[in-house]
């Protein structure tokens, strides 16, 4: 990790406890039932492996892949689906796990989406939130940690494509998106 560019937000330890103590509470609130777990590409992939890991019921995955339309940083909330499901999720208990929930608006647009294919249940697990930027009522069931205004990377999450392989979610120095402009 470059330290120049990146200041350490939650280390891999602190991670590693959060996400377990998340699986067992997924675990005890499913159980004797079978989940699908639906991943949202690409940002959620590291969080959701080590996610599924922690969870003892039985489970399938899919993923889906979304896009903001528009060209600003932030998103406006026209969401458009990129890659959709693989399954049909008709009664099934679905748990979208995201990595990060900043205005809420591409989640709203998914769950509002996946509830009209009747599934039984859908819940969210994210890890990370940004509550004082929400710009719609989204309520996740699963959360890591709330976390300040501050744009992160690392542990799945980018900027332009890159930190995705940092192991740590860190905070990323404004120095750096200062330069690129
Ligand atoms: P929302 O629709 O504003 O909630 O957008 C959430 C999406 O924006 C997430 O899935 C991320 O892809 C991206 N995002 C929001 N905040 C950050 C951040 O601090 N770092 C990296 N990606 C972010
Ligand atoms: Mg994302």
């Amino acid at each position: 990790m470059d330290l120049l560019q990146v200041e350490v937000l939650f280390n891999r330890e602190q991670l590693h406890q959060k996400v377990v103590e998340m699986g067992q509470k997924i675990s005890e609130d499913y159980r004797g039932r079978e989940l699908l777990v639906v991943g949202i590409l690409k940002g959620a992939f590291v969080f959701m492996a080590d996610l599924i890991r922690e969870i003892d019921v039985p489970m399938e995955l899919d993923f889906m892949d979304v896009s903001s339309y528009g060209l600003s940083t932030s998103s406006s909330g026209e969401v458009r689906i990129v890659k959709d499901l693989e399954y049909s999720i008709k009664d099934r208990d679905v748990l979208i796990v995201e990595d990060i929930i900043d205005t809420g608006l591409t989640l709203k647009y998914i769950v509002e989406n996946l509830k009209t294919r009747n599934p039984r249940s859908v819940k969210i697990a994210c890890l990370l939130d940004k509550p004082t930027r929400r710009k719609t009522e989204i309520f996740p069931d699963y959360v890591g940690f709330s976390i300040p205004d501050k744009f992160v990377v690392g542990y799945g999450l980018d900027y332009a494509e890159q930190y995705r392989h940092y192991p740590a979610v860190c905070i990323l120095k404004p120095a750096v998106y200062e330069k690129s402009r």
